[in-house]
């Protein structure tokens, strides 16, 4: 990696853009980016890997490093979005690949893993009294959203104004647009070839009189309410008003309106082992988990309230039950890898947020620091083994504030992180794991130091 003093020392007004630099060291990317781009749209399998100017191929990772094709090689602060917990290679993780491989891949009916593996889960989140493993986050939320529907025989899904759900077609609705005023939001859609804006009704975030006004007009077709009880992607890191959490978890137990937690991002790191859900002291009656619960495997779950999720029982009547299945739900291959990370963390789980948690709270500290002495008009987000900084003047209360947050600079920052060693994805949040050691922490930070002051230079 580069030496971060000869960066500062580099700093001149005529120096290269962050985008110059970013393809004079990533050529192999570029080249590769080039030939994809007629093979895959846009060069990727995920919008989310489309990172401009155009993205990075990585090659392989261990412990906190990731290495590009081009050889480069970085600390890695995105943790494969959040699920890489432990760092790349961890010891557990590779005797659970060693015991898959002799295992063997799909067997077409359930494996003995998935039962400790649940266990597990709901030993920590009791909330769970009945799961299903799915594949991706995404599948989880559709198929929560189903059995909601199944078990209201209701309709309507009442979501978070800028929560992120995944990318189906019943999460990709006012998550970086939006319709209507801050206090009647109306549904914006996130793509194109959505049909069902209509089945959408939108709660503006911490906002507890107009959200509870909103859910009791429209009660008598809501199948379910689903936010992130602490905001992430979409409107970016706010926690909640506890008293937010406590009144729409009233509203819903009151009109017997499924009340569901999507999990899937802060899962396992805000609040440790008893989730967001725990760490707040709200229950609610359906959870979508993703991400960490897989250890780096392909992952989804659901689950909550024994009678809610009943209702895909397959010994229900065919005629009155919820219908979910699949190929790869709890597949052997996730349950192995799953399985072995969630018992190392029921295990070591103080040792293990501990040491995320206080990595975490140094950077935070870190950045405050920076963003002081450079004078800079930013504010530090995150909590627990999550970070970032925004451009804006105090902390967005809604997404429509965060919309006005200085993007361009923050993805100028951002890449020069990438440049100069620190792998953040642009414009995601960041993430602690267990492999950063001392010296990460203090590259992270002073190559924050760096990124701010070219960032503030480049795209003023
Ligand atoms: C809160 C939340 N929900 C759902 C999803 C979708 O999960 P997946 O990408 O595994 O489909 C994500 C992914 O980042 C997420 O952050």
């Amino acid at each position: 990696m580069k030496k971060i003093k000869t960066i500062i020392q580099d700093i001149t007004p005529d120096m290269r853009t962050p985008e110059d630099e970013y393809l004079e060291t990533h050529r192999g990317s570029h080249e590769m980016w080039v030939e994809a781009k007629g093979y895959l749209p846009g060069g990727v399998s995920a919008q989310s890997h489309f990172k401009p100017p155009f993205p990075l191929y990585f090659s392989k990772g261990h412990g906190s490093r990731l290495w590009d094709v081009d050889g480069n090689e970085y600390i890695d602060t995105h943790c494969g979005s959040g699920p890489i917990l432990l760092g790349r290679g961890h010891p557990v993780v590779l005797e659970a690949l060693e015991e898959a491989k002799t295992g063997g891949l799909d067997y077409g009916g359930p494996s003995d893993r998935m039962l400790e593996w649940t266990k597990i889960i709901r030993k920590h989140v009791p909330s769970l009294q009945q799961t299903r493993f799915v594949n991706t986050g995404s599948e989880a939320v559709t198929y929560a959203i189903r059995v909601a529907r199944g078990y209201t025989g209701k309709a309507k899904i009442c979501k978070v104004e800028g929560c992120y759900h995944g990318s189906t077609d019943y999460s990709l609705v006012s998550i970086a647009e939006f319709g209507g005023s801050p206090e009647n939001p109306e549904p914006a859609p996130h793509s194109r070839g959505l049909t069902i804006l209509d089945d959408f009704v939108l709660i503006p975030w911490n906002d507890v009189s107009n959200s509870v006004r909103i859910i009791e007009e429209n009660v008598d077709e809501l199948a379910c309410v689903i936010l992130e009880p602490v905001s992430g992607t979409g409107l970016g890191f706010v926690e909640p008003d506890v008293e937010y959490l406590k009144a729409l978890r009233e509203v819903t137990e009151e009109h017997d309106v499924p009340l569901i937690y999507d999990e899937i991002m802060v899962g396992f790191r805000w609040g440790g082992m008893e989730c967001a859900q725990g760490y707040y002291g709200v229950t609610p009656d359906l959870t979508t988990l993703g991400k960490i619960i897989g250890g780096g495997a392909p992952v989804g779950c659901y689950g909550g309230r024994g009678d809610i999720m009943e209702m895909v029982s397959p010994l229900r009547d065919t005629s009155d039950r919820v219908y979910q299945s699949g190929t790869y739900s709890g597949n052997p291959f996730t349950a192995t890898v799953g399985l072995a990370v969630m018992k190392f963390l029921d295990e070591n789980h103080e040792r293990v947020y501990r040491h995320v948690n206080s990595a975490g709270e140094r950077i935070r500290a870190g950045l405050r620091d920076i963003i002081e002495d450079q004078g800079i008009r930013a504010h530090v987000a995150g909590g627990f083994s999550t970070y970032d900084a925004y451009y804006i003047d105090r902390p967005q209360r809604n997404l429509r504030e965060f919309m006005k947050r200085d993007r361009k600079k923050q993805m100028a920052r951002d890449l020069v992180l990438v440049n100069w060693g620190v792998y953040k994805q642009p414009g995601h949040f960041a993430f602690t794991c267990l492999a950063h050691s001392e010296e990460d922490v203090q590259r992270i930070i002073e190559s924050y130091d760096v990124a701010f002051e070219i960032a503030e230079q480049t795209s003023p």
